[in-house]
């Protein structure tokens, strides 16, 4: 055993939705989603774990004790026994810090459970980095944490969810897309367009179960179940036509089934539809490689191949940040894993 990590882990940014949960299991995905790691929006998350009877965390963001937070990390914790018994015992302390600022609306339990799942996989020091097995185990662990978060844990796409267009994809734990992508639709990037910085108007759990008994819900989850195995093609193939129908037409539909769940939310705000409108023009007009996708909120990733940064960057300063928050926006390269630290 280890004694201290420091892990840094990537967010990531959903292209087919993980948006609806299986009543068996704990965070057992009702379709197969896919998504790109963004190697710029991260957690840094300091692990040292001290032997002892009995478990006690203790849980401070950036040096700052952070009791809200202990409820998710204890469940968190009482959930990965099964797999890791050694955690019942011992002193936790967690420190951790995200590289973009508070206030953002970005979401930062995919990168920040992405980091503490490494962290103790690290701590018990069981298995080689270079294996499969190892990236399995933070995967497992991490969707337990949070289901989105099992996905940032590789440079390629990351899928979650049985598909049958994936080799050895599973519920417990997301795998790297192995087939050689596509060189246009590598070297992409994401801006995230800070429409919206408040908090989450729907919590993704309770976001989650809008789905149980929702009148669409099966018909969504055959649409992604197909949209990812074709996307899984596309990316083989590289046509950036039907790869911004899909991932365009997978984001509204995350938000159609949030406006027709009972009870209803509309999570996006006006900007959000002006800046969609924009980005739909500026397409019509340049044919330039890009589109966007939604989370759960009203922020808009706008999506393109890094080919076409200037334009982008110019269309994005004239056009859209008129719409941003206090002009705010975040970019980040497509890609990126864990990248771990020792202290010992
Ligand atoms: C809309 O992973 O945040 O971002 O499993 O309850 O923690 P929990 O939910 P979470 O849900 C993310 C939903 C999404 C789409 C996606 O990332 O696939």
């Amino acid at each position: 055993m280890k004694s201290k990590v420091t892990v840094t882990c990537p967010s990531n940014i959903a292209l087919i939705k993980y948006w609806g949960k299986k009543d068996t299991g704990v965070q057992i995905p009702q379709n197969p989603s896919i998504s790109w790691s963004l190697s710029d929006l991260t957690a840094k998350t300091t692990l040292q774990y001290t032997p002892g009877s009995g478990r006690q965390i203790n849980f401070s963001y950036d040096g700052v004790p952070k009791e809200s937070f202990l409820p998710k990390i204890n469940d968190f914790f009482t959930r990965i026994e099964e797999i890791f018994p050694w955690v019942k015992d011992g002193i936790f302390n967690i420190d951790t810090i995200n590289n973009f600022p508070h206030g953002t609306g970005i979401a930062s339990s995919a990168a920040g459970f992405g980091a503490l799942a490494t962290a103790l996989v690290e701590i018990e020091g069981d298995l080689d980095r270079d294996s499969s097995e190892y990236w399995n185990k933070v995967s497992e662990l991490a969707r337990l944490g949070s289901g989105s978060a099992c996905r940032s844990m590789f440079s390629k796409p990351a899928v979650w969810g049985v598909s049958e267009a994936v080799e050895n994809s599973s519920d417990f734990f997301a795998v790297e897309l192995k087939t050689t992508i596509h060189p246009s639709l590598q070297n992409w990037k994401d801006c995230v367009l800070i429409v919206d910085s408040g908090e989450k108007k729907v919590s993704s759990t309770a976001g989650h179960s809008l789905l149980n008994g929702h009148a669409y819900a099966n018909s969504r989850f055959t649409q992604a179940t197909e949209n990812l195995a074709e996307i899984v093609r596309v990316f083989e193939e590289g046509n950036v036509d039907r790869f911004i129908k899909i991932v365009e037409s997978e984001a509204l539909q995350l938000h159609s089934m949030m406006m027709s769940s009972i009870p209803y939310y509309m999570l996006m705000r006006p900007n959000t539809i002006a800046i969609i409108e924009e980005i739909w023009k500026f397409r019509e007009e340049t044919n330039l490689p890009v589109c966007f996708t939604l989370d759960a909120g009203a922020n808009v990733h706008l999506l393109y191949s890094k080919e076409v940064e200037s334009s982008v960057k110019t269309f994005i300063e004239s056009n859209l940040l008129p719409y941003c928050q206090n002009a705010m926006y975040l970019c980040s390269d497509i890609g990126g894993k864990p990248q771990i630290e020792n202290h010992d």
